[in-house]
């Protein structure tokens, strides 16, 4: 696909298993480590397969002329009084970026989640990530909160390093090496967890539920 005009359909529809490696490498394309290293270092299969699992409803694709053009892929969190809807991946093929792929992703997601009772959403990304954030600020995301990722190479560390040894010496004894987990952790728990979402709701907001 090569020449793409605005009036060219963008069709919106629920990801299929069909869609799973293709919407995989689309984000492998474009989640990059030069990019953006905390995205890149989240993004995997499981991602996507763990999501289509869980919440096929908020897991959708963009085609048109039957090539993907982009993804979203998202999920509701809900607290005592709120339900919150949350973006974790949203990617669109370069070859379709400023024709309104992203804009008719997020419409359809925020569309299917206040169905579900949201009545607010959340998004989160790299700092650097300029197009992004100029998408979401344009989509009427705002009240940016900075989020500090820390992390820490547990081989180097004095007390859990030791940890490590002792469980590799163990699995040799046993014979066997563990295996990865079959659950992954999700994208960032961070912006989403209770102790950051109630102030982010008690300052400017108010339920109307
Ligand atoms: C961010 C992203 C999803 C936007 O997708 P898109 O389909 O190109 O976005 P839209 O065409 O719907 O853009 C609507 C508006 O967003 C803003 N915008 C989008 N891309 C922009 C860019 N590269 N630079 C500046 N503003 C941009 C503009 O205001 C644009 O309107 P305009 O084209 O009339 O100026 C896309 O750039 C992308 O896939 N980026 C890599 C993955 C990523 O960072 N995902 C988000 C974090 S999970």
């Amino acid at each position: 696909m090569t020449n793409f005009d605005k009036t060219d359909l963008i069709y919106v529809r629920e990801l299929g298993i069909d869609d799973i490696s293709p919407v995989y490498h689309l984000g492998e394309q474009l989640f990059t480590s030069d990019l953006y290293p905390y995205l890149y270092r989240t993004w995997d299969e499981w991602e996507v397969i763990g999501l289509y699992n869980t919440d096929p409803e908020y897991c959708l694709v963009a085609e048109t002329d039957g090539e993907l053009a982009g993804f979203i892929l998202g999920t509701i969190i809900t607290k005592a009084s709120w339900t919150y809807g949350y973006i974790l991946w949203l990617a669109v093929n370069p070859q379709f970026q400023r024709r309104g792929v992203a804009d008719k992703l997020v419409d359809k997601v925020v569309a299917r989640m206040i169905e579900d009772g949201a009545r607010f959403m959340l998004v989160d990304t790299d700092p650097t990530n300029t197009p992004a954030l100029k998408f979401f600020n344009r989509k009427g995301f705002g009240n940016i909160r900075q989020h500090i990722f820390l992390s820490m190479n547990l081989s180097k560390h004095e007390h859990y390093g030791r940890l490590i040894d002792y469980e590799h010496q163990k699995a040799e004894r046993a014979g066997y090496r563990r295996t990865r987990p079959a659950i992954r952790a999700r994208k960032p728990d961070g912006i989403a967890n209770e102790v950051l979402l109630n102030p982010l709701v008690g300052e400017n907001q108010t339920t109307d539920e």
